[in-house]
């Protein structure tokens, strides 16, 4: 098992730490070089913890991951890719087989001609850039950090239980039904509604056709995930990683695996930030945007269902001085009352379940109460250990 990676304790030393962009002189740590200053802590629920409404010369203490947790940039794959499926394939039986492959092997994979029109991602992603650009006044009044919450604004990832900060704000909606939800979403900019009702639909389609496949591809009957995780919530993530200072000395989000059943990534078409771990030598790959192309991941719960056979990967989202990035990850989620488990065809005498039954509100609720970068929170649901 993974050994867990632990924040508690990892508080940067009391002064600042100075890393002299402005005299470096070698361009290549210049670029991830910056100055690290203290930040007042603020009190929960305060909206002055979001950091895209304003311009950072230097990086606040409290973002800085102590020295063996940093991204390493230099270590990262760079040229390595994450398998790309073509969607509008005819053989459907060789666009199945590779789904396989790529959620075995992989856990993350990216699709082509898949179905949502690129007018419509463009118009997404415009319409989050402009969100995101809204007065800080305006944005305050949607700051939440309860988790509960079916429409917030936040920043970071829990800030309520972690020490280290994450260089991200997020808007986080719940997006089905939406004749239930969209009343709460935000009114500004004024075609947000619109637009972003429009995407959530079209990627719920996307899901269900690759809960399809993907179904398949186990030797499962067609319907059996859509069966089986019942009537699914979708939870829409905006993630904005503004520009930073210190690129080398944080994350936008830390390493994890995303706690749903199946996660679709709209990444922006500019900047990268997206790294998967890959599975088999623990390297980092980087994911670079492709036009077009959406990425695909398999959650837990998927990685439970399919008896560990597909992989739940760790990925995370780095950050750069040079441009803010954004991304729209749309996770499709059972219910809360679904029960979840190893498929009953996947379990045999030579492969026992690996994880015990329990419900999605009792995953969800585990995963919550825990800072995002320990241990992969499925190994706390595993028959024996
Ligand atoms: C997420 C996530 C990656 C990214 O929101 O769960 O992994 O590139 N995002 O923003
Ligand atoms: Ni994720």
């Amino acid at each position: 098992m993974r050994a867990p990676l632990r924040c508690r304790g990892a508080r940067a030393p009391g002064r600042a730490i100075t890393h002299g962009a402005r005299a470096q002189k070698n361009p290549s740590t210049s670029r991830v070089a910056g100055r690290v200053i203290k930040r007042p802590t603020y009190g929960p629920g305060m909206a002055e913890q979001l950091i895209s409404t304003a311009e950072h010369a230097e990086l606040p203490e409290n973002y800085v991951r102590p020295e063996a947790q940093r991204p390493r940039l230099s270590e990262v794959v760079s040229d390595a890719q994450i398998p790309v499926i073509d969607l509008a394939d005819p053989d459907r039986a060789a666009v199945v087989a590779r789904i396989g492959d790529a959620c075995r092997t992989h856990g993350f994979f990216q699709v082509l001609n898949h179905g949502v029109p690129a007018e419509l991602t463009q118009a997404m992603l415009a319409v989050a850039y402009d969100f995101f650009r809204l007065p800080a006044e305006e944005k305050a009044k949607l700051y939440s950090d309860d988790p509960a919450k079916k429409m917030r604004l936040s920043t970071s990832f829990n800030v309520r239980k972690e020490t280290v900060h994450n260089w991200r704000d997020y808007l986080r909606l719940h997006c089905h039904p939406l004749e239930q939800y969209v009343p709460e979403w935000p009114q500004n900019p004024p075609s947000f509604r619109e637009t972003v009702s429009s995407y959530c639909v079209e990627v719920r389609k996307l899901g269900f056709r690759l809960y399809g496949a993907i179904s398949q591809s186990l030797g499962l009957e067609e319907g059996y995930m859509e069966r089986t995780l019942g009537e699914q919530e979708q939870h829409m993530a905006v993630n904005f990683y503004p520009r930073c200072p210190a690129p080398e000395l944080t994350y936008g989000l830390p390493a994890h695996t995303d706690p749903n059943a199946l996660t679709i990534l709209l990444m922006d078409q500019q900047v990268a930030g997206l790294q998967v771990r890959r599975y088999a030598d623990g390297s980092w790959i980087a994911v670079n945007p492709r036009p077009n192309a959406l990425v695909i991941n398999i959650g837990d719960q998927l990685q439970a269902l399919s008896n560990g056979r597909y992989k739940s990967v760790w990925h995370r989202a780095v950050v750069n001085s040079d441009r803010p990035r954004m991304s729209v990850a749309s996770f499709l989620c059972p219910c809360n009352d679904a029960r979840i488990g190893p498929a009953a065809e996947l379990v045999a005498h030579d492969s026992p379940a690996v994880y015990r039954d329990y419900t999605y509100a009792e995953y969800y609720a585990k995963f919550w109460s825990r800072n995002l970068d320990q241990e992969h929170c499925l190994d706390l649901f595993r028959t024996s250990s």
